[in-house]
């Protein structure tokens, strides 16, 4: 019989040696809010299943600026964490640097590009390789609706153009009620304002003029009359909207202070959150104009080389679990998105998400996919910042004519 003394001996040794593969993964995020943080547990929880530690290092600001300069900062001192979240052409930016993991051995393990659209299996490859683990798949050209404030303004539904979107806000500012939940920063006068070029121009002029930055479209008419339109909402916002959190102004249609919000479907994390019931509490709707088009955000994370194996082999863990059947499931229930692995089964997702997933598709087919400028997966990220800045300009200031608020874009679009 085995003795007691060698029993003893051959646990510790496991747990020597289990304690021994498991690793700290320092992760970099910027989900802070309701859903977000329900989000981020649930990735939390499958990497210590793994027997890896997850240290958190959450830094709040929507949208992620406030992290990225962080992150540049954390890697400059030579001290990156772990994992940050990063997305879009940043990735080839921090690629080139030399200082992301290579993942493409998990990547061809797991089978990633069987799983992943092309578009957005090529956005996590620097020189043919993976360095970035996509999460989700977020819409943003989405406009959500208070059901409650709709019908006391005797608003019959969403509106599906701009003239029905300014008729249904007129009606809730008669009836006393505020129409617009807007969050006055950059990055969510950059939001509102892709879904208005979405929606006035469509998918074909977005991309002309927002993605290929071209000189013509962001001077031309579509622009001219994208500009009018984005100024006209300004008339049907709160006083209290400059400065205001995205998800701050989510709640104001949560909580039915407030008619609309345009807003990713990271929105719909809160509304999940908070228990509202999509259809019933409150409606999604593409944004005006822009039902056969889709503005892709994918969020993603990138490993930073590490040396220490554990560490390692946990990076590679985290990444293998980001793309597993579970957590794309129960993630993207919480987040608002929808998965970007694909095939996964939609029956225990919302009809929000089951428009997303179904548009998602036939938009690809149909040149409606385009990249979410303002959420950092069209553009470098010196020209995306510098149009951010001017739109935002047009936005708070009304003596900035159409015409000059094209000519401050275009002179932005062309920052190098
Ligand atoms: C986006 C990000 C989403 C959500 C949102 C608000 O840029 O991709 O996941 O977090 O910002 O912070």
């Amino acid at each position: 019989m085995l003795k007691l003394s060698k029993l003893v001996t051959a646990v510790a040794c496991v747990a020597a040696s289990a304690a021994a593969s498991a690793g700290q993964v320092e992760v970099l995020h910027y989900w802070t809010s309701g859903g977000e943080a329900k989000s981020v547990a649930e990735l939390k929880k499958i990497l210590e299943a793994k027997g890896h530690v997850w240290k958190d290092f959450a830094v709040a600001g929507g949208g992620g600026d406030n992290a990225a300069t962080v992150l540049k900062s954390r890697v400059v001192s030579g001290n990156p964490p772990a994992a940050a979240q990063i997305k879009g052409p940043a990735i080839h930016e921090w690629a080139a640097e030399g200082v992301l993991a290579n993942l493409d051995s998990v990547g061809k393990a797991e089978k990633w590009d069987s799983l992943l659209p092309k578009v957005v299996a090529d956005v996590m490859k620097y020189k043919g390789a993976y360095v970035a683990v996509p999460v989700n798949v977020h819409r943003v050209n989405w406009l959500w609706g208070s059901a409650a404030v709709l019908k006391k303004a005797g608003v019959a539904g969403m509106p599906k153009s701009w003239d029905e979107f300014f008729a249904a806000a007129d009606k809730v500012k008669k009836a006393g009620l505020i129409p617009v939940a807007h969050s006055g920063q950059n990055i969510w006068d950059f939001t509102t304002f892709e879904s208005v070029v979405l929606g006035v121009g469509g998918a074909k002029f977005y991309e002309d003029a927002l993605v290929k930055l071209d000189p013509k479209a962001l001077t031309g008419d579509s622009m001219r009359k994208s500009l009018e339109t984005f100024r006209r909402i300004k008339s049907y916002i709160d006083p209290a909207a400059p400065g205001r959190d995205w998800n701050l102004s989510t709640a104001m249609v949560i909580q039915d202070k407030a008619a609309f919000q345009f807003m990713g479907d990271w929105a719909k994390g809160e509304f999940v959150a908070a228990g509202k019931t999509p259809g019933k509490d409150f409606l999604c709707a593409p944004a005006p104009g822009s039902a056969n088009a889709y503005t892709f955000n994918v969020d993603s994370f990138a490993m930073f080389k590490l040396k220490d194996a554990s560490a390692q082999k946990a990076q590679n863990d985290l990444a293998a679990a980001i793309m597993g059947v579970e957590f794309q499931q129960v993630f993207n229930l919480n987040k608002g998105s929808i998965p970007v692995r694909l095939n996964m089964a939609m029956d225990k997702f919302d009809d929000c998400a089951k428009l997303s997933s179904k548009d998602f598709v036939a938009t690809a087919k149909t040149g409606g996919l385009v990249p979410s400028v303002a959420h950092g997966m069209a553009i470098k990220p010196a020209a995306e910042g510098a149009i951010k800045d001017a739109v935002s300009q047009f936005w708070n200031d009304d003596k900035i004519s159409v015409a000059d608020g094209m000519k401050n874009i275009a002179k932005a679009a062309a920052t190098k």
